[in-house]
């Protein structure tokens, strides 16, 4: 990662952690930009008291929330958040997203499908005309080989991503595969969100369609942010 974009992360990470208030119930993201926002979060609660509880959406968010001493719960204690502050891997001008490089688009869904404000933190870098490039998937093993099947009759290419410190398949937080399915550029993103998250065996797909209304992208630069 350059230095320009690691401060426009940290900066679009900042503001996002500004706007959030005292009492809030706040899902946390997966992600290098989140990270960010943790810190300026973990900052607060040191400084001001800042009086929050975390619902973090990956191993990884959870293991950083608590280096920064950020108290937790789970979305079964609270079902309702106030403010959910995720990153994204494509966001279009319609704010429509791709999500899950990390692999973790499943839980990112219910915690933004539980927060009244989604917040979308990012560098320039992710802005794009049309969505484009792979969709990751979650999908139970068990499914794999007629999954893969049905995608390429919708005409995509599947791919099973594998790990990089470990040999084979990349097994999710939730115990799945992940697979990544490329449309090129993708012309329907609510259609093709809908057919691949009914095949059978899908956890959730990385388009993120259903949100814009309640969304707000923070995207951050050399020297501060532009709201969308
Ligand atoms: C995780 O599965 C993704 O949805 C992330 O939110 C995304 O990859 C953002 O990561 P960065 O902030 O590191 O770009």
């Amino acid at each position: 990662m350059t230095p320009d974009i690691d401060f426009s992360k940290k900066n679009a990470g900042y503001f996002a952690a500004d706007l959030v208030q005292d009492g809030m119930a706040v899902g946390l993201g997966t992600g290098s930009t989140v990270f960010f926002a943790m810190e300026r979060l973990s900052e607060r609660i040191s400084s001001e008291g800042l009086d929050i509880t975390g619902i973090p959406t990956s191993f990884q968010a959870t293991i950083r929330a608590r280096d920064y001493g950020i108290p937790l719960s789970t979305l079964d204690d609270f079902p309702e958040l106030d403010i959910a502050i995720d990153g994204a891997d494509k966001i279009d001008s319609s704010l429509r997203l791709i999500k899950g490089r990390g692999a973790a688009q499943t839980l990112e869904r219910c915690v933004a499908d539980a927060s009244e404000l989604f917040i979308v933190v990012a560098d320039e870098s992710k802005m794009c005309d049309n969505l484009h490039g792979p969709v990751p998937v979650e999908v139970i093993p068990f499914a794999l080989g007629l999954f893969e099947k049905r995608i390429r009759e919708l005409g995509g290419i599947p791919t099973i991503r594998v790990g990089v410190k470990k040999d084979g398949p990349v097994i999710t937080d939730c115990g799945n595969f992940e697979v990544d399915c490329d449309f090129g550029v993708i012309t329907e993103p609510e259609q093709l969100q809908s057919l691949i998250n009914n095949l059978p065996g899908v956890l959730s797909c990385g388009l993120f369609t259903e949100f814009t209304g309640r969304t707000k992208v923070v995207i951050g630069n050399e020297n501060g942010v532009n709201i969308f």
